[in-house]
């Protein structure tokens, strides 16, 4: 495994030199601080607390119910197990789309009250308004296009979007737009690899995707999926590299048995 252990602390401008180099970008998301600690000192560049800390953590079947108060307590907890990487945390639904004052209140009260170091924001012209406010006031924004999870309603279907030149087209004029008003990474999700391939090209910030083939900047992933906590959850660009679900399930039965066999505690394990 290459972690560049000469990076000391990664910045937004660590990720622009990543892209110069070729260096790809890796990035997971993470809602608490003991996996946060788990994630950071593996040697993860970026740590997304993401609004999916909504289905994961909370339970619920979208992104748009987490709060802009829960989203902080997600961050402040995540910042206190991290030494090294860049931590983004999305702005949630609500947060920032009714308009650019409001935007800028959500993006401050979470770079003050949590300590992190940016945010992420879901769309391209519609909230271009809001992301040059919150640039201008020197928060750094990592934008995010293609599926938008916060617009699911819109869409109706968690499906791969921009097949259509249509819908293509605008993404390439957005993608642009968010890097002329100072966006310094976008995600990509669920997009055509072609698509991404050919953004992350015509760009000079990097490209983090996910479900948007192997040619942008860095991959993110959701930790509960690639972890295997949750196992309903299979897409195709989905890799899961432990099925913690599983020996979660055992570990727990084991523990079981043993409290009900009287096995535990055993003479060592008691005072
Ligand atoms: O909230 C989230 O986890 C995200 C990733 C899927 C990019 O936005």
């Amino acid at each position: 495994m290459s972690v560049n252990k000469e990076v000391k602390r990664v910045t937004t401008n660590t990720l622009l030199k990543m892209k110069a180099a070729g260096e790809k970008i890796s990035m997971l998301t993470a809602y608490d601080f003991s996996f946060a600690k788990i994630i950071d000192g593996a040697g993860i560049d970026v740590i997304l607390v993401g609004d999916s800390a909504s289905n994961v953590m909370a339970g619920h079947e979208t992104t748009l119910p987490i709060t802009l108060d829960q989203m902080i307590y997600h961050a402040q907890s995540v910042i206190r197990g991290v030494d090294r990487c860049l931590v983004v945390v999305d702005l949630p639904f609500g947060s920032y789309q009714s308009n650019s004052d409001i935007a800028l209140a959500s993006a401050i009260r979470i770079m003050k009250e949590t300590g992190a170091h940016s945010v992420k924001m879901e769309g391209g012209q519609e909230v271009i308004d809001s992301i040059k406010k919150i640039v201008s006031a020197g928060i750094p924004v990592m934008g995010h296009l293609g599926l938008i999870p916060q617009s699911i309603y819109k869409f109706g279907t968690y499906a791969v979007r921009a097949k259509e030149e249509v819908e293509a087209e605008k993404l390439r004029k957005d993608a642009s737009l968010l890097q002329e008003v100072g966006c310094f990474a976008i995600v990509l999700e669920k997009i055509p690899a072609d698509l991404a391939k050919e953004v992350s090209a015509s760009l000079m910030i990097p490209t983090i995707g996910i479900g948007a083939g192997g040619d942008c900047d860095g991959q993110v992933l959701v930790m509960h999926d690639m972890l295997g906590i949750n196992t309903e959850f299979k897409p195709r660009f989905l890799r899961q590299y432990l099925n913690i679900h599983e020996q979660a399930t055992k570990a727990v039965q084991h523990y079981i048995s043993d409290v009900k066999s009287g096995d535990f505690p055993n003479d060592n394990e008691q005072y």
